[in-house]
């Protein structure tokens, strides 16, 4: 799939900007603070309905203004599909979506219309970042293939929440541990269902993932993912989950009454991602962390043409830094041999980095424009 052209009012630093794009590569050049961010953001803004960055949608809105329209229309193997984003800052429902015209209840409707892999520096938060970082690396990705799946998790941390409440309850004398028993066989039944797929994408993913470290670095690196049941245990597929979840269960259960909290479960689950055997995360250096995080996004873009017969749209920003030339030339030829749409920012004009016969479009960002060239 690809967006063929992009609609933005008040968006950021964008007050107006209607602009088509090439189906194949995008180079967006431009100095600092012109604009680059923004535009891939408001891309992934259309994907999801919301910003991948710690932002609300009134900070989005641009400065001087109280709405902002986010639109486009995005073209895959069945057709056209229009999707158009308003935010108003001064109305009780302050947030419309439209996919084809047509007015939709909930952001989760919107999933799967414009699917993207974006690349931001945020994500090296992947492998730096705390467990919840790589569990919603991995929660996303099911989400976007599983909607049933989101719905999920929500129920879970329903039944989570209303298990801490007693378990604070009991803690402190106020009702009886056997109240517990009726939560606990639905915790149980969720908690597996939620590990069961966790562990069925990411035996589809690690493969890929291999594949796509070994391919960036020539061979040189060999990558491991595994799934850690309760910060400790490193499980596999086909293991006897709901046994090991209940045995965890079993054993915390003195100390969560003590402490008055849930001690196990997939809100505590982790991945450990491992290099040539050695924990990515404690040893790794920062190109190795950066080709990691992109052997992942690469292999999600294959995970995605599997499961949907279509290759999402792919926002690499500030990516190539910190990549020494090979890594580099890896990633571009990996992206050129896929014939997949990519936007990909940049300061200085970088485009002999890539084929000859590679169709690229440069556009110039400055102060909130786009100029083509
Ligand atoms: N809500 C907003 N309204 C108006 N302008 C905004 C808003 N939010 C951010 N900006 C402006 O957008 C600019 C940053 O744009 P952006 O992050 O896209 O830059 P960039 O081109 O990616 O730069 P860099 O190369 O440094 O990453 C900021 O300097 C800020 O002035
Ligand atoms: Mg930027």
């Amino acid at each position: 799939m690809y967006l063929e052209k992009l609609y933005l009012i008040n968006y950021r630093n964008y007050l107006s900007l209607e602009n088509n794009f090439s189906a194949q590569v995008n180079i967006l050049i431009g100095n600092n603070a012109q604009g680059k961010t923004n535009l891939i953001e408001a891309i992934y803004y259309l994907s999801i309905g919301k910003s991948y960055r710690p932002a609300r949608d009134l900070q989005l809105t641009n400065w001087n203004a109280d709405y902002f329209c986010v639109s486009g229309l995005v073209r895959n193997n069945f057709g056209k599909t229009k999707l158009d984003i308003t935010y108003r800052n001064n109305e009780q429902t302050n947030k419309e979506i439209k996919v084809n015209s047509s007015k939709i209840n909930k952001n989760a409707e919107l999933l799967g219309n414009l699917t993207t892999i974006l690349f931001a520096p945020e994500d090296l938060n992947i492998i730096k970042g705390p467990p919840s970082e790589r569990r919603n690396l991995l929660d996303n990705d099911i989400a976007q293939v599983s909607p049933a799946y989101n719905t999920k998790l929500q129920q879970y941390n329903r039944i989570l929440n209303q298990r801490n409440y007693l378990l604070r309850k009991i803690a402190m004398n106020q009702t009886a541990d056997k109240q517990l028993d009726v939560w606990n066989q639905q915790f149980l039944e969720m908690s597996n269902d939620i590990v069961e797929k966790r562990l069925e994408v990411l035996e589809k993913l690690t493969p890929l993932t291999r594949l796509m470290q070994r391919r960036l670095t020539e061979g040189q690196e060999n990558l491991e993912i595994r799934y850690i049941l309760n910060k400790d245990k490193p499980i596999k597929r086909n293991s006897e989950i709901k046994n090991l979840l209940l045995a965890e269960m079993n054993k915390y259960r003195g100390e969560e009454f003590k402490r008055g909290i849930t001690l196990c479960g997939p809100h505590r689950d982790d991945l450990l991602i491992s290099l040539n055997g050695n924990d990515l995360k404690y040893y790794g250096s920062q190109g190795q962390h950066r080709t990691t995080v992109l052997a992942v996004k690469l292999a999600e873009l294959e995970f995605f043409k599997a499961e949907s017969g279509e290759y999402p749209v792919l926002l690499l920003d500030d990516v190539l830094s910190e990549l020494d030339q090979q890594r580099r030339d890896q990633l571009l030829n990996t992206i050129q041999e896929k014939n997949i749409q990519c936007f990909i920012t940049t300061t200085e004009d970088n485009s002999f980095l890539w084929h000859k016969n590679t169709t690229l479009q440069k556009f110039h960002i400055s102060e909130g424009k786009l100029v083509t060239q």
